[in-house]
């Protein structure tokens, strides 16, 4: 027992650290919560000027100044009330006339909302969707916060993994449906993903998105990197098949494509018929998102076409470095990534990227996220956000291989004796 059970006033046990099995007045969903892998290893470090920071699903460009200059005119002219729970007019007809341009669609508006943050999209649709005794599937290797978004709702959650071969990460629809059971409730793709890079392709999208109308499962569609391709112009959407009523919820963001992690903007595509939930749910997570935030949004959807283009260039850049600094390694197993700006590199004779990661910030001030966190069967693996600006990218990379050739000898004889 981690707590100290105690006599409280009233004569019964009380704990004042509650552990697993002290009596605790949260859900055992919530008790089990870990801290994502991400967070554990940067935390302690994150304010240190010395790291590297390559952990982190951000680059280190500021917002663009007309984006900055929308949100301090608002402020200025006022606009500091509560704002409609899905969001303001303006910004929500600018995210329809946006998709309805990038995707050759035309969506109901009254599938549009803007909740907060994709995050905050993702959280409230696996709410939506599961409880205990539910199943959910999450395709995998992904971003850590989607598996706590599940199991915060206390369903089982389940995995499908993508396969790494000779042509990079590759999954197809019919791979994920073998891994529903009966119970599933909700699938979660992200694509283009974090971290590997992957691209689901439209056939596929498709066939999952037919599957999940014949079973009434809901489809959650994470696409905040649909924006940051670099060998097409954008990447498939669920948007560009869907109809207004189906289960699927698309999710978006202003974070990755206009760099804007610290705002908390995000919009949702939901089906016409749940934009009353959406309404409800928004307005007891947050109330909607403030005001002169979502006024810069309407700005960088608006005049920010510029911004999304130069900032592929910038990550497209990015890309050849890693992959130029890495994939030649001799103990690096790297397929070059097809969208997003994470690589997501295997060491061979790697057995604990926990701690990889903690040996690569302690002795060279670079800080990488352990595989581990990203799902199971990744713990050969580590990511890096290739965000950054190039010299400070390249320095982290050199680094973080200057740190493998100094452990050779432990790397060497965890392989031979695998
Ligand atoms: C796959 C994925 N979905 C969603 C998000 C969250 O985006 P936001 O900053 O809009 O919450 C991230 C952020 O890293 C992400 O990688």
């Amino acid at each position: 027992m981690r707590g100290t059970s105690v006599s409280g006033p009233y004569g019964y046990i009380c704990s004042t650290t509650w552990g697993v099995f002290d009596l605790s007045p949260f859900r055992p969903e919530i008790e089990a919560l870990e801290q994502n892998g991400i967070t554990r290893v940067a935390l302690p470090r994150i304010t240190d000027p010395k790291v590297i920071p390559l952990w982190f699903g951000e680059g280190d460009a500021v917002t663009p100044q007309f984006i900055r200059d929308a949100a301090k005119a608002a402020l200025d002219e006022g606009q500091t009330f509560y704002s409609h729970t899905r969001g303001r007019q303006e910004l929500r007809d600018a995210i329809k006339d946006y998709l309805d341009a990038l995707y050759g669609v035309d969506i109901d508006p009254a599938r549009i909302t803007v909740p907060g943050a994709a995050m905050m999209g993702i959280t409230i649709a696996a709410q939506m969707a599961l409880t205990t005794g539910d199943h959910g599937l999450i395709v995998s290797p992904n971003w850590p916060n989607i598996e706590t978004a599940y199991r915060v709702t206390g369903a089982e959650v389940g995995f499908v993994r993508q396969r790494e071969g000779a042509d990079g990460w590759q999954l197809g629809a019919r791979e994920i449906i073998e891994q529903t059971q009966k119970r599933t409730r909700a699938i979660f793709v992200n694509s283009p993903c974090n971290p590997t890079g992957w691209i689901m392709q439209e056939d596929d999208q498709r066939e999952l998105l037919e599957f999940c109308r014949a079973r009434n499962i809901l489809l959650i569609a994470d696409e905040v990197y649909g924006r940051l391709v670099y060998d097409r112009d954008i990447a498939p959407s669920f948007l560009s098949i869907s109809r207004d009523d189906d289960p699927l919820i698309v999710v978006n963001g202003f974070s990755k494509a206009w760099a804007m992690t610290g705002w908390r903007l995000g919009w949702v595509v939901t089906p016409t018929r749940s934009a009353t939930h959406w309404a409800i749910l928004s307005e007891c997570f947050n109330t909607g998102a403030a005001s002169f935030v979502q006024i810069a949004g309407t700005a960088a959807l608006r005049d920010g076409e510029s911004v999304v283009q130069d900032l592929r260039g910038r990550y497209r850049d990015a890309r050849e470095i890693v992959m130029q600094v890495l994939a030649s390694h001799p103990r690096i197993e790297l397929s070059e990534p097809q969208g997003a700006f994470y690589a997501f590199p295997r060491v061979r004779g790697l057995r604990s990227s926990l701690d990889f990661v903690h040996g690569v910030l302690d002795e060279e001030d670079v800080g990488i996220a352990p595989g581990y966190t990203f799902g199971p069967h990744n713990d050969a693996h580590f990511r890096v956000c290739f965000a950054q600006s190039h010299p400070r990218l390249r320095e982290g990379l050199e680094r973080v291989l200057r740190y493998i050739d100094r452990h050779e000898n432990d790397f060497a004889s965890r392989e031979e004796s695998s």
